[in-house]
């Protein structure tokens, strides 16, 4: 079976495995965990942040975020599809008294307009004081999509003008980094903090980062107590991810080619995908024009091209992800495969 769910499907190589083995631990409560201290340190470097904190999830490095930057009945802005208001089973809102809305998005980004649109006076004694953005690079159910630099300057920008605090959910931004040359740093030092997941396409078991200044950081730290994800000897799995920032950086490129390379197979056999939208690792597939139910395309996919797919936000639309367990001869498969078992026939 091909998995292409998600990239969160990646299992440890030897070589992570072995750097596990290997790996230096203490009580990292305590602070006296050396590899998650390198981690750390390594995570507030790549991300242009002062300091960094280990968590076991990008969810919960997003909620922390959420409960240090806003106060309880203070108001979050974010892409109406976004992970924080999708995913998180109403975290915002549970976890930190936050009331969310929804902008409408085009590949995932909304504009500084749409900001100042929805920004409420706060004066008022009446509404909500509209205090934080959420942007997410890449942005997940619009596909991998990336957010370019200037937009986020701008976006920063608005944010200072109009005493905002911005959040920036980069659970795949080394893909962004990557894909558009430019350092996860410089895209990361523009917020107030930033979540980096370490399971997805860093091909880690578990694990995320949170980065912001010194200041933020020490109460991040009090909230991962306080979320129940302050750990013991947890060296043992951030070797995995120390590992990863050196070994599994780069090759996300190779994920990205390779989802562009499905994407021409997928359309020279007649199936409705986007090149143009292929911006990281991310293939979507619209079974709409085909007049198959998504639910049926999974299964059919499945149980006769021996591929897996999953749904997204959108009704008819399935996904195809690349990640560091898939290679290309599973593209090549996988290239065969789908086409066949929607029925549809090749052009080539
Ligand atoms: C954009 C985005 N943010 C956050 C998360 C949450 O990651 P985790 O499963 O590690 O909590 C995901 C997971 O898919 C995601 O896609």
């Amino acid at each position: 079976m091909i998995d292409l769910r998600s990239d969160t499907a990646t299992r440890p190589t030897q070589a992570m495995r072995e750097a596990i083995a290997r790996a230096v631990v203490g009580d990292e409560q305590k602070r006296e965990d050396p590899t998650v201290n390198e981690l750390e340190r390594r995570g507030a470097e790549l991300l242009g942040q002062e300091a960094a904190v280990y968590l076991p999830t990008a969810t919960m490095a997003n909620q922390i975020a959420l409960r240090i930057l806003a106060e309880p009945g203070d108001e979050l802005l974010a892409e109406e599809n976004s992970h924080v208001l999708l995913s998180e089973l109403g975290g915002p809102a549970v976890h930190s008294g936050l009331v969310t809305r929804g902008l409408r998005g085009v590949a995932g980004r909304f504009a500084p307009e749409q900001v100042r649109a929805a920004y409420r006076d706060r004066t008022s004694m009446h509404v909500s004081p509209t205090r934080l953005v959420v942007v997410e690079n890449t942005n997940n159910s619009s596909g991998g999509r990336i957010w370019p630099l200037r937009e986020i300057e701008a976006m920063v920008a608005t944010c200072r003008e109009l005493d905002m605090r911005i959040h920036l959910d980069g659970a795949r931004l080394m893909n962004a980094a990557v894909a558009s040359a430019t350092p996860a740093a410089e895209i990361g030092r523009h917020f107030d903090t930033v979540t980096l997941c370490l399971s997805k396409g860093l091909g880690c078991p578990l694990g995320a980062l949170l980065a912001g200044s010194e200041e933020l950081m020490l109460k991040a730290r009090r909230g991962k107590h306080l979320f129940g994800g302050a750990m013991r000897q947890a060296g043992i799995v951030a070797a995995a991810g120390v590992y990863a920032l050196d070994h599994h950086v780069e090759r996300l490129a190779e994920d990205h080619a390779r989802a562009r390379r499905l994407t021409e197979s997928l359309a020279a056999a007649g199936l409705p995908v986007d090149l143009e939208q292929v911006e990281t690792n991310f293939v979507q597939l619209d079974v709409g024009p085909l007049g198959i139910p998504r639910n049926e395309a999974l299964d059919r996919l499945r149980d006769e091209g021996g591929v897996l797919l999953s749904t997204t936000v959108h009704p008819t639309i399935v996904r195809a992800v690349t990640h560091l367990d898939v290679s290309d001869a599973d593209v090549d498969a996988a290239s065969e495969a789908i086409p066949r078992a929607l029925g549809v026939l090749a052009r080539v």
